[in-house]
């Protein structure tokens, strides 16, 4: 039994997971980005995230996730001694922290993006808890996105509603290699509707770690081509997305997933992470595509599965799709049905 605990400082968060359409591959430096990258945050797919700070007993980080003691703890202790240059004070405390995902582990949702997203929103609102700055402020979310980046590259676009750019880029001088940038103003309405079914082909361990893929763009024949490419998809995009040109999103976004998983496939070593399955739903896409003129379109991360974006218009005829095409290939006949979010929330006491 340790002494009587004392809560100094105490912090919750909730905070979603977020899907690429121009993608993160390849860094720099401590953990910055090769290429911008653009997204948008899921709506049911987020971590929830507590940090209690206190000073008992000699453990640094007491990890729990959904109320076990989990060895991620591992990992958040390496994390906070990084970045404990930015944070002076973390040396002072120990750690409790309790985490849980409101999606199932094998999902095929990225749960680094939003567990980082998390504990780095936690660890912000603690930051300037003790130095007495003021909470809601762009200060703040920026410094929670810097610190998400230094947990993982894509936690840094979860800590923002809706859409979100990360990395330089000439469209926007606020836009930066440390942090995210919110895309607030402008976007067109028919975005507020976009929907993602993620539709699960395989839940097995990946084959290739994000850390280690994202090395194999260090000496990649076509890394200059491939930030070429990211820059031009993100100005046609981001324009995509100003004026509501659906056409031009779908075929920005499938050139992205794919581009994605041509350099794996042509990297050293190569790692072909597409499945049958997923070969199977994306030709069955283009095929409902071009016979019903619905504008849907896939987009993958660093694995098999498959994420069907479509627009809240569209909802039924895209359903009827899904249950009568596509589900056949998803594991356990099993799909996620998720939306663009409202972003991070924070949960009082
Ligand atoms: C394919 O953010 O998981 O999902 O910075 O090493 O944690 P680390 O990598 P991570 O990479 C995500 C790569 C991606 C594309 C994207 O989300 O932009």
């Amino acid at each position: 039994m340790t002494g009587t605990v004392k809560h100094i400082h105490w912090s919750h968060w909730k905070c979603p997971s977020n899907i690429a359409l121009v993608k993160y591959w390849g860094k720099r430096d401590f953990q910055k980005p090769m290429n911008p990258s653009l997204s948008f945050v899921l709506r049911n797919a987020f971590t929830e995230t507590s940090v209690e700070l206190h000073k008992d007993g000699d453990q640094k980080v007491e990890f729990y996730f959904e109320g076990v003691a989990s060895s991620f703890g591992e990992r958040i202790e390496k994390y906070l001694s990084q970045i404990s240059i930015h944070l002076p004070w973390i040396n002072k405390y120990n750690f409790r922290i309790h985490s849980r995902n409101s999606f199932p582990h094998s999902a095929g949702i990225a749960s680094s993006a939003s567990s980082f997203g998390a504990l780095a929103l936690c660890l912000t609102e603690l930051d300037f808890a003790i130095s007495g700055k003021e909470a809601d402020s762009p200060e703040f979310w920026q410094k929670a996105s810097e610190l998400a980046r230094m947990g993982s590259g894509s936690a840094c676009r979860s800590v923002y509603p809706g859409f979100s750019i990360w990395g330089k880029t000439h469209l926007f001088e606020s836009a930066s290699d440390e942090h995210a940038i919110n895309l607030a103003g402008g976007i067109h309405p028919i975005f507020s509707g976009l929907r993602d079914a993620i539709l699960l082909v395989d839940s097995g361990t990946k084959e290739v770690s994000s850390s280690v893929g994202h090395q194999l763009m260090d000496n990649h024949l076509y890394q200059h081509s491939r930030i070429a490419q990211a820059h031009q998809n993100l100005n046609e995009l981001y324009l995509a997305l100003l004026t509501g040109n659906q056409e031009k999103f779908v075929g920005v976004v499938e050139n992205e997933a794919l581009s994605l998983h041509a350099m794996m496939m042509t990297s050293n070593p190569s790692f072909i992470l597409l499945k049958p399955a997923s070969l199977e739903m994306i030709s069955r896409i283009r095929r409902f595509r071009t016979k019903s003129k619905i504008p849907v379109c896939f987009t993958i991360d660093a694995g098999p599965n498959i994420h069907l974006l479509y627009f809240q218009e569209n909802e039924l005829d895209v359903k009827a799709f899904i249950e009568r095409e596509l589900l056949i290939f998803c594991e356990n006949v099993k799909w996620i049905d998720d939306q663009i979010g409202a972003g991070p929330e924070r949960i009082a006491k």
